[in-house]
This record gives C-alpha cells, structure tokens and sequence, in this order.
C-alpha cells in the first residue's frame, strides 16, 4: 500500500474518531446504532491497511462516502431544530476528501499537505479562539478589543469555510467542463463556459497579493458572478453563496509553481470537481430569502 493512501487512511479513522466524540454528548438511545456503524467503518479501514491491499482512487473515495453517508444519517436523525449547530468555538477541521497526493500532477502533495494540516487548521483554531473570546467580552470592555476578535473571526471564520468548500470543489477525476443545470446558466450569464472560464481565471491572476476568486450565485439577482476577494474576507460579496472557489493565496501553489500563479491558475481547472460545484447550485438555488 503507498504510503499516502495508508497516511489518508489513518485520518479518515482520526476523523471517525472526532465524530464519535461529539457523538458522546447525544442521548446514549440515539448514539448506540450508530457508534456502532462508525466502529464497522473504522474497523473496515483499519482492515484495508492491515492487508496492505492497493486501493485505487475510486475505492478511496467510496470509504470516505461511506463515512460522509453515515454523518449524514446521524445530522437527520437528530431530534430538534440546528441539528447541524456547532457550538462556540467548537469547529473542526474536516478530513480531506481524497488523498493528499491524489490531485498530482497539478498540486502536488507536500502542498496540499501543507495546506490542509497547517493553514487550513491554523484557520479553525483562530476561529474557535475569537468565538470564545466575542462569546467573554462584555460591554465593560474595551470596544477595540470586540474589534479586533471580530476582524479575527471574520478572517480565520471565512478562512475555514473557503478551505472546506476549496477541498470539495477538486477532485481527482475532475476538470472538463460542468453538466446540466449549472451549464445551461453559465451559457446564459456569460455567454459561453468558454467566457466564464476566461474570466474566472483573469479574475484570479489578478488578485493583489493572498486572496480567492469565486463563482458564486446571486441569490437577490438570480445570476451567476465572478468574484475576488482579498486575504480571506477583504472587499467580500455579501449574501451570495460560494460555489467554485480557488485559493490563490502563495501557501496554495508556491511550494511547485514558485511565482508562477497563472500556471496554477490553469492548471488548476484540471481538478474541478463540477458534479460537486452542480451540487451546490442546485442546494443554493433552493433558498429564498426577502
Ligand atoms: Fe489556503
């Protein structure tokens, strides 16, 4: 077994792991059936890597859905209202949903591992510390302090969300162009997917300095926009949806591009996973709001 799939392996059983302890503090009723499922899961796993067996990348992703499936299972069957709620200063970071070493030849492995295990993590963990310290503040206190754990929640809050939509919007078996639904809107808001890749990727070049480009729905225009933001949050579209995002930030490509982000940038659009990016849109195009 190389030693990737076996590294990706372990975390899937970490990220089991971490489930199973939130899963601690549900009613012992509702937690039985399925800490019992996440241990066959884990148990699998732990199989595979103990027979060394080869897996390929599609084997690979189908463990992980099986995990996700089992989540899901979980999130819908709890009783009352924010099932999904993650408590104050309670964010984790998720797995990543392939191995580290499966979008090669386009980002390589030291970077994504890199950039999973130390920046996106960084990320959560100056989330959970600025929602504890806005959760402690009080009025008493200096405004300036609320201010600045509030920029902090802000950058490290839009740092975690970006990192965990950027991880799903790639995948191994991506690139080409999207189906569906997502094509036909494409075609009618810019023209052709040709336009729209075109300047998506402009976009990119041109961020000054650390930032993203996005593709996202305007849920008050009923339209699909390009959009960049600086660092994580600096000069953000509001009250729109990202559904294809690209880190452009140098920790993002550097390590195998150097200075050469336009090659990342092109390169990039060989990893696209659009049946996840369709997904998305068509969850988002659900909502309503006003
Ligand atoms: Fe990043």
């Amino acid at each position: 077994m190389n030693v990737h799939t076996e590294q990706y392996l372990h975390a899937l059983i970490n990220w089991a792991d971490e489930v199973q302890q939130k899963l601690s503090h549900s009613h012992r009723e509702f937690q039985l059936p399925y800490w019992r499922e996440i241990d066959n899961w884990k148990n699998d796993i732990q199989a595979k890597i103990d027979d060394k067996q080869e897996l390929t990348q599609e084997e690979m992703y189908r463990v992980k859905e099986d995990g996700e499936q089992i989540l899901q299972t979980i999130l819908a069957n709890r009783k009352g209202k924010n099932t999904k709620r993650i408590g104050v200063g309670e964010h984790q970071l998720p797995p990543l949903p392939y191995a580290y070493d499966a979008l090669e030849p386009y980002i390589s492995k030291e970077i994504m591992r890199l950039h999973h295990d130390k920046h996106h993590k960084s990320y959560v963990e100056g989330l959970n510390n600025a929602e504890k310290m806005i959760q402690k503040w009080t009025a008493s206190q200096n405004k300036q302090m609320l201010r600045h754990w509030m920029r902090e929640q802000s950058f490290n809050g839009s740092g975690h969300f970006l990192h965990t939509i950027f991880w799903n919007n790639m995948s191994p078996n991506g690139g080409g162009t999207p189906k569906g639904q997502l094509m036909s809107k494409i075609k009618e808001d810019f023209s052709s997917f040709d336009a729209f890749k075109k300047l998506f990727t402009n976009a990119a070049q041109s961020v000054q300095g650390t930032g993203w480009a996005m593709l996202v729905w305007e849920l008050q225009s009923g339209r699909l926009a390009v959009q960049t933001v600086e660092k994580h949050n600096m000069y953000a579209l509001w009250d729109v949806i990202p559904l294809l995002v690209l880190d452009v930030w140098e920790h993002a490509y550097y390590l195998q591009y150097e200075t050469d982000r336009n090659k990342y940038v092109e390169n990039w659009w060989n990893v696209v996973n659009w049946d996840n990016v369709n997904d998305r849109f068509n969850r988002a195009q659900t909502l309503t709001w006003l």
